[in-house]
């Protein structure tokens, strides 16, 4: 015996974090969270930051400079970008020429519209290379939330009532519809492609519908108006694989009247119980319903569904996201954590299962 081993080969991993989205300082504090805990002896990381101009910049400094939002600055910094012709990569411009780099994965940190929406997907997809997470088209069923209620609704899951509108139903300016919603005030306005709860109005009275409406329609092409659901906010993690799996789940206690995005990322004093003490049947029927939901869109990789809980017993599914919050506080990692996985097993799996299932696709 020589004595001599050979190191495993290092896996090529670019991370894609910030995109033109109203979710682009999410992402960076998401992707601050991956970068922070990604195996180095197992991957080789390329970071990638997209500019809210839509510029591509391969960062070449600190993790932290994500979140202190002043990454963009580093002089370091190229011009770097994923080419839908899979022999290329990464192709890094350095002046007039560039180099290319082989990857052996995409890992697209990216919240909301183009990156949670099936486009970086379809991306990784031209290029025939592995990417973590929801394949094109479960990105598309789990962001647009109307597209959303069809299919669960078609997998027999319960959901809120609700009425559809898009930018061309406005004629009369949404006083009509106002006085005639099948359900009762107040209900809940949003926009049927953005997340973190932004252009979501809780609506008490007729008179704020159409300003509400309007609102949530610049901000996407259609918008939901639902009934208000009144219980418990439940979140579920689903890891994926050849048998996805479903975590505990979590509770969300908003120190707000509803889950809106300062209590989100601004005000810290909502709270995630971890794990939520909810009755264990009920428990498990949220888990179960979150597997169906995940299979439904035709999920893989990672997703968080999240549900309410009413005071008689109701489980009621509000979304999927197919690319959760990612900080060290957000409820994806701490459900893992509590299953026993640490962020930086986390985000091996993450990683690992995308190359075990091969270029992304559908
Ligand atoms: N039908 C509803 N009934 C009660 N609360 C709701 C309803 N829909 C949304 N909310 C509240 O608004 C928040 C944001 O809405 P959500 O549908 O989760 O959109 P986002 O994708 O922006 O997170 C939820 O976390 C919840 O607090
Ligand atoms: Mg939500």
């Amino acid at each position: 015996m020589s004595g001599k081993q050979n190191k495993p080969v290092k896996k090529n991993v670019c991370v894609l974090f910030g995109g033109v989205s109203t979710e682009h300082e999410v992402s960076l504090r998401s992707a601050n969270t991956v970068l922070d805990n990604i195996d180095e002896d197992k991957y080789r990381v390329f970071p990638v930051g997209i500019r809210k101009d839509g510029r591509w910049l391969l960062h070449r400094g600190e993790n932290w400079e994500l979140s202190e939002g002043i990454w963009e600055h580093n002089p370091g910094n190229t011009p770097a970008f994923l080419s839908p012709d899979g022999s290329f990569g990464l192709m890094i411009l350095t002046g007039r020429s560039y180099t290319v780099q082989k990857l052996d994965c995409v890992f697209p940190v990216l919240h909301g519209v183009n990156g949670e929406d099936g486009s970086v997907q379809g991306l990784a997809q031209l290029a025939g290379l592995p990417c973590v997470g929801c394949g094109m088209s479960a990105c598309v069923a789990a962001m647009d939330k109307y597209m959303t209620k069809l299919v669960a609704a078609d997998a027999g899951v319960d959901q809120a009532a609700y009425v559809h509108v898009t930018s061309e139903d406005a004629g009369s300016g949404w006083k009509e519809l106002a006085d005639s919603l099948p359900f009762e005030y107040p209900v809940f306005v949003k926009p049927c492609s953005t997340g973190s709860s932004v252009g979501v109005t809780k609506v008490t009275s007729a008179a704020g519908l159409p300003a509400a409406v309007d609102y949530a329609l610049s901000f996407s092409r259609g918008a939901l108006i639902e009934e208000n659901i009144v219980g418990h906010e439940i979140e579920v993690a689903i890891l994926g694989g050849a048998e996805p799996v479903a975590s505990e789940c979590g509770e969300i206690v908003a120190n707000a009247d509803f889950y809106d995005y300062d209590s989100k990322y601004i005000n810290s004093n909502s709270q995630l119980l971890v794990p939520s003490p909810i009755p264990a049947d009920k428990s498990l029927e949220i888990r179960a319903a979150a597997l169906k939901v995940f299979r439904a869109i035709g999920g893989s990789g990672l997703s968080r569904a999240d549900f309410f809980l009413t005071e008689d017993g109701r489980v009621v599914f509000n979304e999927i996201n197919a690319i959760p919050g990612f900080t060290s506080i957000s409820m994806y990692p701490k459900l893992f954590e509590l299953a026993g996985i640490s962020l930086r097993d986390l985000v091996s799996k993450l990683i690992d299962t995308a190359i075990e299932e091969g270029p992304c696709h559908g």
